[in-house]
């Protein structure tokens, strides 16, 4: 069991919650792991080459591609765990009517109830003893870890779409990889213009070349 103190997953849970959430948590939703490109081969070739211990989902939905990631940490690695990042409140196209992606999270009196959904599908799942939850904006969380001196040697970037925001994202999270580590992001698309912009740039930035697994952008921090 990974949930013992001295674990990955419980040194994280402590300095994040200060306490197991999961302790008599019961699932209230059925399973549902509707999400999208969360099982892309990019992230099994990785996690089997490099073993990171540390992994970070920012943008997590319902929980299909964080299930995933901690299921693959679980296949290749003793000790690890996944810190899911997500303000479960949905991005710009979940409320927009026009977009083609509305109608996907269950509401109760107007607020969302996708983290209820998430934590149903982790515990159903059986990986709750190697996710942490981080239920905030992912300004927020990439601050919080960076002050906590939290780092990962992966970390797959799919919150907002915007070019603004996905720029902002890549930008925050860089600073807590470990070098050596990867960042993946999804949705490199024609769809998804913002993304596009924002990934050109930031590896235009960094002077990383850009690699793709599409629809996924990856970057690999230099080693020094
Ligand atoms: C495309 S979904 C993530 C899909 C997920 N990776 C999967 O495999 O199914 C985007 C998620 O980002 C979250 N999100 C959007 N903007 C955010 C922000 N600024 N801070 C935190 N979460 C955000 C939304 O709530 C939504 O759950």
């Amino acid at each position: 069991m990974t949930d013992q103190p001295g674990s990955i997953f419980w040194a994280l849970m402590r300095r994040i919650h200060n306490d197991n959430i999961y302790a008599g948590y019961i699932p209230t939703c059925e399973e549902d792991r509707q999400g999208w490109n969360s099982t892309h081969q990019a992230f099994e070739e990785i996690i089997r080459v490099m073993r990171p211990s540390v992994v970070i989902d920012v943008g997590v939905w319902k929980g299909a591609s964080t299930i995933y990631l901690a299921s693959l940490m679980k296949q290749n690695a003793a000790d690890g765990a996944v810190i899911a990042i997500d303000t479960f409140l949905g991005s710009v196209e979940h409320w927009d009517p026009n977009s083609g992606f509305a109608g996907l999270i269950p509401h109760r009196f107007g607020m969302p109830l996708l983290y209820e959904q998430f934590l149903s599908n982790v515990v159903r799942s059986g990986m709750h003893d190697r996710i942490v939850p981080l239920p905030q904006t992912t300004t927020i969380a990439g601050s919080l870890l960076s002050r906590l001196g939290v780092q990962a040697g992966l970390i797959h970037i799919d919150a907002s779409h915007e070019f603004e925001d996905v720029l902002r994202d890549a930008r925050l999270y860089w600073d807590i990889l470990l070098p050596g580590g990867f960042l993946i992001g999804d949705d490199y698309a024609p769809d998804w213009p913002g993304v596009v912009r924002a990934a050109d740039l930031f590896a235009e930035e960094k002077h990383v070349p850009l690699m793709q697994s599409p629809p996924k952008w990856i970057v690999r921090k230099p080693v020094q």
